[in-house]
């Protein structure tokens, strides 16, 4: 059994919301809060019950949001502050909650704070960024070229860990942990329920050992933040790439009152070499991930992030399954094996109809400050073909497509010019279609999750697995008093599958299944309670 603070979580379905994506309503283009307004029945009706709102601040939006320039003000593409009290509202009158996107790593060099930084050295906000008269290291940014970058009119060199309009923040400059507590209590204050923490393992840098991550006060700022009074019910996933379970207790163990979970990021090497290279076998290894995070986040107590994908991380459909004819077996299996385990399930806008990579044939199509660097450094070395292929597979705009409502010319997603080329696939794979199906990916995580919610060995049971590293498909337990269901999850290729007990009747299953043993056509799953 969870700790008793973090038990509470495990009935979280939290569904990722990107915001700009989502639902536009004023026919701008771009998604907006109105927009998630109107899909909360539909979200509801999924069986989310909290929704992780990715960055909706005011922002220039070189990197979509994640450079912000005003942290208590809204958007202007996305609405207002009173859209922001209504969606709460919204929320909450239907027993939703509601996860804001905080950054506290960096912010758009268009903050006020930067442009008083950069004005001298003898300001109150001199310090709120690092600055150096040379570049103290060869640090490299994430998004290409050197982290330093030379400002004329302070006469100095600032870090930028991100793109160059991204200033990482000085969090030993006690001024900025002030202002990030002011920041935190305003959305607390507003009705927020809990904070995913874009990479929260950035905010201490050990300059010492060359690390710009993991630094020495990183536990004391982040206690600072939500070890108070009013943020320590909060819930917090911080993202947060973290080694091994030791790291992970560090920042997660509940006496700590840090982090109430992170996102780990160990299975997203499934299915892939490095960022634009495929690499088969995927489905093995994400099971063997996943088997080893249930097991050391049950020895250890702590709450472990159930997720795939995101705004950054390409559809885990396209990288270890079969998102051609295969498509809704595949989505609905891996659906099964990653919302039956224990923890919070994330599930990613377009994930819950099964939506996988998109695929084009020119850069134009993109529009991700990381895509286009990272095309214009491979084209250095490949054709533009090769290139392309890679952006294809890795790109982070596979997951930032506007949601396919329906198969219209918009998607259903606005009326005017979306401000990203829609879903390559979108006429043929949409709500409305899945909708319409009787494989519906929709319906099928409907069920699974309405049965995960209404049962305690799905939500606080233990896990046991049954399938051997050397098979190729995952089975595994859940198991709650004497309540004890089983879950099965076959892999690339037809095979008979025993399982080493006596099951009832699948409840659920992709495929009509009437029995648990027996021969599994790829990707089928099934359910079962486990007889006595
Ligand atoms: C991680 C976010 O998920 C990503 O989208 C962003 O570009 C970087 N952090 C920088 O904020």
């Amino acid at each position: 059994m969870l700790c008793a603070k973090y038990r509470d979580f495990l009935s979280w379905v939290i569904y990722q919301v990107y915001p700009r994506s989502f639902m536009d309503t004023n026919g701008d283009g771009i998604g907006d809060l109105p927009g998630v307004i109107e899909k909360l029945d539909y979200l509801k009706e999924l069986g989310v019950n909290a929704i992780w709102l990715c960055p909706c601040y005011k922002s220039p939006n070189d990197d979509n949001g994640y450079d912000i320039s005003d942290y208590r003000d809204i958007m202007d593409e996305f609405g207002t502050l009173d859209d922001m009290r209504a969606l709460i509202a919204g929320l909450h009158a239907r027993d939703m909650k509601l996860i804001l996107d905080f950054v506290p790593n960096h912010t758009s060099t268009a903050h006020r704070w930067f442009q008083e930084s950069r004005k001298g050295r003898d300001n109150p906000y001199s310090d709120y960024y690092y600055w150096f008269d040379a570049p103290p290291n060869d640090w490299k940014a994430a998004f290409g070229g050197s982290a330093w970058e030379y400002d004329a009119k302070r006469g100095q060199y600032y870090l930028h860990s991100y793109a160059i309009s991204q200033a990482d923040l000085n969090w030993d400059n006690p001024a900025v942990v002030q202002e990030m507590k002011n920041v935190i209590d305003y959305w607390v204050n507003l009705g927020v329920d809990g904070f995913r923490i874009d990479v929260v393992d950035q905010i201490s840098k050990d300059f010492a050992k060359g690390q710009n991550c993991f630094g020495p006060n990183l536990h004391e700022y982040i206690h600072a933040l939500f070890g108070r009074e009013n943020t320590r019910r909060l819930f917090t996933v911080g993202e947060c790439w973290v080694q091994d379970a030791e790291e992970m207790e560090r920042h997660c163990a509940a006496e700590r009152e840090e982090l109430s979970t992170l996102f780990q990021f160990e299975h997203m090497e499934c299915g892939r070499a490095d960022k634009f290279t495929p690499k088969v076998g995927g489905m093995r290894k994400l099971r063997d991930i996943l088997v080893k995070w249930q097991n050391v986040t049950a020895d250890r107590d702590l709450l472990y992030s159930l997720f795939t994908e995101n705004h950054d991380q390409p559809p885990m459909i396209s990288r270890v399954a079969d998102d051609g004819e295969r498509r809704y077996e595949s989505a609905t299996c891996l659906a099964a094996m990653l919302y039956l385990l224990k923890g919070v399930p994330f599930i990613y806008q377009g994930q819950e109809i099964g939506m996988p990579s998109p695929c084009y044939d020119s850069i134009d199509s993109f529009r991700d400050i990381e895509s286009i660097n990272s095309y214009a450094e491979l084209r250095a070395s490949m054709t533009e073909a090769e290139a392309l292929q890679k952006i294809n597979f890795g790109s982070r705009d596979n997951s930032r497509r506007p949601m396919a409502w329906d198969g219209g010319e918009k998607g259903g997603f606005t009326t005017g010019a979306p401000w990203i080329p829609l879903h390559s696939r979108q006429k043929e794979i949409n709500l409305e279609n899945d909708l319409a199906s009787e494989r519906s990916v929709f319906r099928f995580c409907q069920r699974l999750l309405k049965l995960r919610a209404g049962n305690d060995a799905f939500l606080d049971g233990t896990f046991q697995v049954v399938s051997r590293e050397e098979d190729d498909f995952f089975a595994f337990t859940r198991m709650w008093e004497s309540e004890k269901w089983a879950v099965i999850c076959n892999f690339d290729r037809e095979q008979r599958i025993t399982l080493p007990f006596v099951c009832e009747v699948p409840h659920l299953s992709n495929l009509g299944r009437t029995q648990a043993d027996g021969v599994y056509q790829p990707y089928e799953c099934a359910v079962c309670r486990v007889r006595h």
